[in-house]
């Protein structure tokens, strides 16, 4: 059990290539450990049988390393949070799993996450920001997988406004560096030559969606379109343009992640916005929402990078807020590829 009146909370997060293990003692995080898969690289995408293998390679040792940088021992341990989706199936099995093995051997409470909560609470891990956001506020998160607006009551209160009816943002973003010539993930390759180019050198459509839901295949099809056609015109097209290309599709897309959030702040009036996920790394959309924020007077939270990528510490942050609450899930618990946001 926790020595001290915070809970100690093991947290694993394995629901796409990286596996994660995190401790936590109340908000303030311990040790925040990950085991990138880099073999995805050479396939142009994650590739879900070698992920779950690998997560089942490296879950004991990152565990371990978890819990010998927190300085914890096993048994000092209150609780075991995991991620029960959405993601990779075979990927989640590994942690789902492994955190049901040792909970039951441990005898101490289970705490099932979800993977989009925890992008969002990521938020009130003491070390992300000195102040954390206030209820109600919007999320915007933006991944590899996924791209939402959430409306978060409360800690357990999550209000889905919109999201993408096709591609994830980060999939935008990767199969278009892939035409440029970069390897998975090209996003941040984007980012950074997107600062060398002219954004209005080449112009891209803002796909008509309403509401408040996204839509990224056009745009991807349209950039990956134009790529190909000026290639066979001029096989020294993408060498010469590249950092056009970038900063114009980046551009685009954080023109459209500004309307959308511009919308739901005028619909909602909640003057707080919290971003998350891999994407919110990119810098030309920090800056963009930096803006929007200060135009709109509005509150925004950037959490460091480390953060915005997938980690246990959010799983743990969540696992926190529910045992909290006693909301432990029992040894039956299964992992759910599509598991909603809303709660
Ligand atoms: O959240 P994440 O680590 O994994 C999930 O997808 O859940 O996000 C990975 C995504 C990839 O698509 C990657 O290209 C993108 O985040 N990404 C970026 C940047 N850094 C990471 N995209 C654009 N600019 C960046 N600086
Ligand atoms: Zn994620």
């Amino acid at each position: 059990m926790s020595t001290g009146e915070h809970p100690l909370i093991l947290a694993i997060e394995s629901s796409c290539d990286d596996t994660s293990a995190a401790v936590l003692r109340g908000t303030q995080m311990l040790s925040n450990c990950v085991a990138t898969q880099q073999m995805h690289a050479l396939y142009g995408g994650v590739v879900p049988e070698l992920a779950s293998r690998a997560h089942q390679q490296h879950i004991v040792a990152v565990v371990n390393e978890a819990l010998n940088e927190a300085n914890i021992a096993k048994n000092d341990l209150s609780a075991i949070a995991f991620t029960k989706g959405p993601g990779l199936l075979g990927s989640l099995l590994v942690g789902v799993s492994f955190a049901k093995s040792l909970a039951q051997a441990l005898a101490i409470p289970l705490i099932e996450v979800n993977h989009m909560q925890g992008h969002i609470l990521a938020h009130f891990i003491a070390e992300a920001h000195p102040e954390t956001p206030k209820f109600p506020f919007l999320a915007l998160t933006i991944s590899g997988g996924h791209t939402q607006i959430v409306r978060v009551n409360a800690p357990d209160q999550f209000e889905l406004l919109g999201q993408t009816l096709d591609d994830a943002v980060g999939e935008c973003f990767d199969k278009s560096a892939k035409v440029l010539g970069f390897e998975y993930p090209g996003g941040p390759q984007i980012d950074k030559l997107a600062a060398l180019g002219n954004p209005n050198a080449f112009s891209f459509s803002i796909p008509n969606v309403s509401g408040l839901d996204f839509s990224f295949s056009g745009l991807k099809t349209q950039f990956i379109r134009v790529v190909t056609q000026e290639m066979k015109k001029d096989s020294h097209f993408v060498e010469m343009n590249k950092a056009d290309l970038a900063a114009s599709l980046q551009y685009t897309i954080t023109e459209i992640l500004v309307q959308k959030l511009e919308l739901a702040l005028h619909e909602t009036g909640i003057g707080q916005i919290a971003i998350g996920g891999g994407v919110a790394a990119n810098s030309g959309i920090r800056m963009a929402l930096t803006a929007l924020a200060q135009r709109k007077n509005v509150q925004l939270f950037v959490p460091e990078l480390s953060y915005c990528t997938d980690n246990a510490a959010m799983i743990g942050i969540s696992g926190y807020f529910k045992y909290l609450v006693s909301d432990f899930a029992d040894l039956s618990v299964q992992a759910e590829a599509r598991y909603a946001v809303q709660s």
